[in-house]
C-alpha cells in the first residue's frame, strides 16, 4: 500500500506557517475535518466511558495545537500533552487551560516525563511518521502507560476506503502527489509489532469525501455519525481509532 513518509516526521510541524495551515481545518464548520473531529469526540468519549476504572491521568502524545487535549481535559482529572514543536505548543497553551504541556521528544529523552498514565492518545501521528519513529514512539508510550492502561491511536487515511481508493486512482491517472495511507490490518500490525494488543476498533468516514467542505452536509453529516456509531465495516472506513492495551 502507499506509504509516503516525511524524512523525519519530527520536523513536520515546525514553523508558524505550518500551524496556520494545520489548526483551522478542524474548527471551520461544514468542513470534512470538522465533521471528523465531531465524530472523534463522540467515539473517544465512548471509549473512555467504557474504561474501568475511569481514567484519572491522561497523556496526549504529539498533542500539536491541543485539539484532542482540550477535549480530554474536560473529562479527565489530570491531563498532559507533549510535542516536539514549540510553534504547535504555543496554540496548545492558549487552548488548554488545565493541562501541563511539555516541549520535547520522549523517543530520544524518556526522562522528560516520569509519570505513568491510565490513558495515552495519539492522533494524526502514526500514519505519517516514518517506521523507525513509529516504533520508538510506541516504545516511549509503552514505558509511560500503566500495565492496565489504554492507548487510543488514530489513523486517518485508509487506501481501502472510498476516499482512499479515489486518491489512489488519481495518483495513477494524473501523477498527483502521493499521501501516506494504511489499511486497518497494517495499522493494527504496527501496534502489535510494538507489543500492543488492539482491543477495539472504531471506523468513521464511510462516505466519499473529495472536497474540503462536506457536500449535502445536512444529509451526509448525520449519516456519517450513524455509521460511525454502528461501526459496520471499519476496514472500509477512511479513519480509524484503535484502542490497544500493552500485551
Ligand atoms: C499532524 S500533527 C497532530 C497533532 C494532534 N495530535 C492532532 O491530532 O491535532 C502531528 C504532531 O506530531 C508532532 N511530533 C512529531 N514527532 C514528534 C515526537 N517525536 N514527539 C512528540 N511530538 C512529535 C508534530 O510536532 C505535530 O505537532
Amino acid at each position: 500500500m502507499v506509504d509516503i513518509s516525511f524524512q523525519d516526521y519530527r520536523d513536520s510541524h515546525k514553523g508558524p506557517s505550518k500551524v496556520k495551515e494545520y489548526d483551522p481545518q478542524f474548527w471551520i464548520s461544514g468542513t470534512t475535518n470538522h465533521l471528523f473531529w465531531e465524530i472523534e469526540r463522540i467515539l473517544l468519549k465512548e471509549i473512555i466511558d467504557k474504561m474501568d476504572p475511569y481514567p484519572k491521568r491522561a497523556l496526549d502524545f504529539a498533542c500539536g495545537t491541543g485539539r484532542v487535549l482540550s477535549f480530554l481535559e474536560k473529562h479527565i482529572e489530570e491531563t498532559h500533552g507533549v510535542d516536539i514543536s514549540s510553534d504547535m505548543l504555543r496554540v496548545a497553551r492558549s487552548r488548554c487551560k488545565s493541562s501541563s504541556l511539555l516541549e520535547g521528544d520522549l523517543t530520544t529523552n524518556p526522562a522528560l516525563l516520569d509519570k505513568r498514565f491510565d490513558l495515552v492518545t495519539a492522533f494524526r501521528f502514526f500514519l505519517n511518521a516514518q517506521p523507525t519513529l513509529r516504533k520508538s514512539a510506541l516504545e516511549a508510550i509503552a514505558l509511560r502507560l500503566k500495565k492496565d492502561g489504554l492507548l487510543v491511536a488514530n489513523f486517518h487515511l485508509n487506501p481501502l476506503s472510498l476516499t482512499g481508493g479515489y486518491l489512489r486512482f488519481r495518483y495513477l491517472l494524473k501523477g498527483t502527489k502521493r499521501r501516506a495511507m494504511l489499511t486497518l490490518n497494517e495499522a493494527k500490525a504496527i501496534l502489535e509489532d510494538s507489543g500492543f494488543e488492539p482491543v477495539e476498533v472504531r471506523g468513521y468516514g464511510y462516505l466519499f469525501h473529495r472536497r474540503k467542505y462536506v457536500r449535502f452536509i445536512r444529509l451526509r453529516a448525520p449519516l456519517e455519525k450513524v455509521l460511525s456509531r454502528t461501526n459496520p465495516l471499519p476496514s472500509l472506513a477512511m479513519n480509524f481509532l484503535i484502542a490497544a492495551k500493552p500485551k
